[in-house]
């Protein structure tokens, strides 16, 4: 089973960037310790990270061709970008939204999404383990699939 993990613009610079709002853990250590719990649940996972939309946007049909789920934090693109909505809709696999602040507890633009209507669920607000969670919840709903 081979599930895709896509960074939106700015995680990049994890560890640095607000650390008080995003923590201090670097987006390597991030994709390290997916790679980990993905070995555990005998998926490949493959981290892509891009502060392009329409990067974003290729590797999501990539993985609608190749992959049989999707975690994606789309960062900011997350709260305006059609385009990147109309990918997930697109693509016929599971798509999982995380966010490692808790969206719905900071600013009102935050709040609102355009991927979580197209996306199989929302996960926010628990750092790390808001992509650990995407990932078991990726697996599973990948393996549902394959059994109907
Ligand atoms: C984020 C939340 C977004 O609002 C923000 O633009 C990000 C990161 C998160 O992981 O908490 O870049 O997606």
């Amino acid at each position: 089973m081979l599930i895709y993990v896509l960074h939106g613009p700015n995680l990049n610079l994890l560890g640095s960037r607000e650390p008080e709002v995003y923590g201090r853990l670097t987006l390597e250590a991030v994709d390290r310790a997916l790679q980990t719990l993905g070995g555990e649940l005998g998926a490949e996972v493959r981290c892509f990270q891009s502060n392009a939309e329409d990067r974003l946007i290729d590797w999501l049909h990539e993985a609608g061709r190749d992959a049989e789920a999707v975690v994606i934090n789309p960062g900011a693109y997350t709260h305006y970008s059609y385009a990147l909505r109309d990918a997930v809709a697109a693509v016929g696999i599971p798509v999982i939204e995380v966010h490692l602040s808790n969206v719905h507890s900071r600013e009102e633009f935050r709040r609102h999404s355009v991927i979580a209507p197209v996306a199989a669920g929302q996960i926010s607000g628990l750092g790390l383990e808001s992509y650990l969670l995407g990932l078991r919840a990726a697996v599973s709903k990948a393996s549902e699939r394959e059994q109907s």
